[in-house]
């Protein structure tokens, strides 16, 4: 079959006409916005190397210490890296060995330059260049408005965003740039913007219910808007996601070289939950500093790199940890009276969800949230008791009463599987609702009951009951509940490694894996509570059996001693990060000096 070039779609695309059936079959299936080539003949995307990065960045400020700059909170996110991710690349592979070409789709909005500018096929990505890897790019963004002339844009799925052929930038601001055009645009500061991707529907597969009735409906692989659009935080006052992810920067700064100042402009650090992510992307950027200094020749790498440009990426990092740390609650009660040891006992457990979404949201496969519950007895040894995860072998233990919030697709007749672009079912959904949720077809809980608020609604928090067993040792005992985040696991880089016959995009992806912790569980949150054990009921001497069952990961420990912060060899935020401590500390000391 031949392969277009992308002139040719170009072409094509541009007045609307299929020249035969090629190319119709190129074009896997209609959509709108603007199409490749759309550009053409109108302003082409900048390079933000080369453009944006000489006013918007610390490197171009007078003052070379700050760290708040567009550009520089920007780099290290995902959506700079989306078209670099190593996890992206090994899953497009396998996306275009099931079906040819679809990567066309993913590539939309992975690098909608990329699309526009006619690269996007063929679908595995082999024409793309330095430009298209630019991901999410300032002028994805900040050229994306709505097409008064269509009157259902803008599009809230599938990247169908219609760019301005011209220069002008739209964003919040009402003055003009003296460099280029700007457009005081009410539609940047909306969720709707983001919106436009962070809703993924396969055009080319329709959802099957649960009863397996086919619903109509493009097979929903991310559901972001969708369930904060049916969430509280779309009320009459929205929470945009821009009011949680552009965090405000305090203080009275310049956004670009020759700008007036602003009151606490918000910040471009668009971080969700995957820090491990961050780190990935970095460790293929064969060296940073290679890479970062061929990004900014033309003398910008001198300017910048007192404080650094590999320290984005710690700085992305970091607020990814943070961000987790603010997204849920966790209460936990205990038995009240006097537990006789070696007895069951009974443990409460409330995770509350504080995000505009469901927790955790985005991309199925491979993430999940899950609680760990230990138990610290008199003598001061922690044993994890359900939840257990054992960093040398990447693995989390099994256990009837492990509370694990994710979802997992697959196809209706198959099961669960991680091939996505196949993905016709939702085969359970437990991820914690937003409050205010009201279920969609895409978004309703599945094969679970724990949110039902019993009037059909849902309820934004989930609370579960352990049964436990009391320490053998009497005395006064803790246990501690915390909250993890696993941005992949071994199975999902596995499945993907092994299924790849076509590239070393797999081996690629298990590399970066292995050199960064192999994903490790993040905590999110933790709390405690306390309990009295009591002698042994008279008729239990005979056996040990009322010991808590020290998981896997206790079996593999330094006996408990070392890991008293996180009880699980797991990354805690302080001190995990990627990059030598020391580049952190020169990162927090750049931003106190601005301050100062
Ligand atoms: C030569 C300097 C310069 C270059 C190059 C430059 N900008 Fe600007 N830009 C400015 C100035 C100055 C402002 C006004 C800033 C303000 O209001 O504080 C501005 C404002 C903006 C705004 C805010 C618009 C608004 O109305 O809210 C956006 C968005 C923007 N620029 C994006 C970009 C992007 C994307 C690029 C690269 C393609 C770029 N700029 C390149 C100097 C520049
Ligand atoms: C994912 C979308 C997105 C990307 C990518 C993005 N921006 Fe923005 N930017 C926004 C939004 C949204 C606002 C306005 C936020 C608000 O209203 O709270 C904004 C605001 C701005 C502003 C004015 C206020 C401020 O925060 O500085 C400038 C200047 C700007 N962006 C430049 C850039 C440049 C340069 C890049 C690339 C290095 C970039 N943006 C990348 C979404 C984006
Ligand atoms: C052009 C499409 C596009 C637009 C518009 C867009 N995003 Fe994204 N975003 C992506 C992609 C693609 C990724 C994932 C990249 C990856 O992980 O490989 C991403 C990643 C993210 C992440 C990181 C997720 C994680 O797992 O940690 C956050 C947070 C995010 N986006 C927020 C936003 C917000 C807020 C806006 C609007 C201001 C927005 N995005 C607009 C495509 C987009
Ligand atoms: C009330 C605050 C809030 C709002 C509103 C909000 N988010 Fe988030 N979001 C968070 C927090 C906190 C996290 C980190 C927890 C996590 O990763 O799930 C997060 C995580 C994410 C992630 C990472 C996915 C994951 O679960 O790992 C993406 C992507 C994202 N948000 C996109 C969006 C988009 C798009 C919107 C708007 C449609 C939005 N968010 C609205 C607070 C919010
Ligand atoms: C409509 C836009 C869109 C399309 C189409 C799309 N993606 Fe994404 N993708 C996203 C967004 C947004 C995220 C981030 C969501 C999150 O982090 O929760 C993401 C995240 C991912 C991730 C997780 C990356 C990480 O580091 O955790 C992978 C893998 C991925 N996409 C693969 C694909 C493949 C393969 C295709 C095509 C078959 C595809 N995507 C199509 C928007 C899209």
């Amino acid at each position: 079959m031949t392969i277009l070039g992308g002139r040719a779609i170009r072409a094509v695309a541009f007045v609307g006409v299929l020249a035969g059936a090629t190319a119709a079959a190129e074009l896997l299936f209609p959509s709108k916005g603007t199409q490749p080539g759309g550009l053409d003949g109108g302003f082409p995307f900048d390079d933000i190397d080369t453009t944006c990065v000489r006013c918007h960045s610390q490197a171009a400020v007078v003052d070379p210490t700050g760290y708040y700059m567009p550009f520089d909170t920007w780099l290290g996110t995902m959506m700079s890296n989306s078209m670099r991710d190593p996890l992206f690349l090994a899953a497009l592979t396998v996306a275009e060995q099931d079906k040819r070409n679809i990567g066309q789709w993913c590539i939309r909005c992975h690098s909608p330059v990329a699309y526009v500018n006619g690269d996007s096929l063929p679908g595995n990505g082999s024409a793309l260049n330095s430009l298209d890897d630019e991901g999410v790019t300032c002028e994805v963004c900040h050229r994306s408005m709505i097409d008064t002339t269509d009157p259902n844009s803008p599009y809230e799925w599938n990247a169908q965003i219609t760019f301005d052929p011209t220069d002008t930038k739209h964003g919040p601001y009402s003055n003009p740039s003296p460099f280029h055009a700007t457009l005081q645009d009410p539609f940047t500061s909306t969720s709707m913007l983001c919106g436009q991707c962070h809703e993924v529907k396969n055009p080319l597969v329709n959802l099957i219910d649960s009863q397996g009735n086919d619903t109509g409906l493009p097979f929903p692989l991310d559901t972001t808007f969708e369930e904060w659009s049916n969430s509280a935080y779309n009320g009459a006052t929205p929470t945009t996601c821009q009011d949680c992810h552009m965090n405000a920067d305090a203080g009275t700064v310049r956004v670009a070289r020759g700008g007036p100042t602003h009151d606490n402009p918000p910040l471009h650090q668009f971080v969700g939950g995957n820090a491990w992510g961050i780190a990935a992307v970095y460790s293929t950027l064969a060296d940073g500093g290679g890479f970062l200094s061929g990004l900014f020749d033309g003398g910008y790498w001198a300017l910048i790199s007192d404080a650094g440009y590999p320290n984005a990426y710690l700085a992305a990092q970091s607020a990814a940890v943070a961000n987790l740390a603010g997204a849920a609650t966790v209460q936990a009660s205990g038995p009240t009276g006097t537990v006789p040891a070696g007895t069951p006992f009974a443990l409460t457990v409330v995770v509350g969800n504080l995000t505009g979404h469901k927790l955790p949201t985005g991309y199925a496969d491979g993430r999940r949230v899950f609680q760990q519950i230990s138990i610290v007895d008199a003598t001061g040894t922690e044993n994890v008791i359900i939840g257990a995860y054992d960093t040398s072998t990447a693995t989390l233990a099994t256990d009837p009463q492990l509370r694990v919030y994710e979802a997992v697709q697959g196809t209706f007749d198959g099961g669960a599987d991680n091939h996505l672009v196949r993905h016709n079912t939702i085969i359970k959904d437990t991820r914690i609702p937003p409050t205010g949720f009201q279920a969609t077809t895409d978004t309703v809980p599945v094969a679970t009951t724990w949110f039902n608020a019993g009037d059909g609604g849902y309820v934004d928090f989930d609370q579960g009951q352990y049964t436990l067993t009391a320490p053998t040792t009497p005395g006064n005992a803790t246990v501690k509940v915390r909250l993890f985040y696993q941005p992949t696991t071994r199975e999902y880089v596995e499945f993907l490694s092994t299924t790849n016959q076509s590239d070393n995009r797999g081996t690629a992806l298990e590399q970066a894996w292995n050199s960064t912790g192999q994903a490790a569980p993040i905590l999110m949150v933790e709390t405690s509570t306390s309990m009295t054990v009591g002698p042994p009921p008279p008729d239990a001497g005979q056996t040990d059996s009322g010991s808590p069952t020290p998981g896997p990961d206790a079996s593999v420990t330094d006996g408990g001693t070392t890991r008293s912060s996180s009880g699980c060899g797991c990354h805690s935020g302080e001190g995990s990060g990627f990059l030598a401590i020391a580049a952190w500390l020169s990162f927090a000391r750049n931003r106190r000096l601005r301050r100062g």
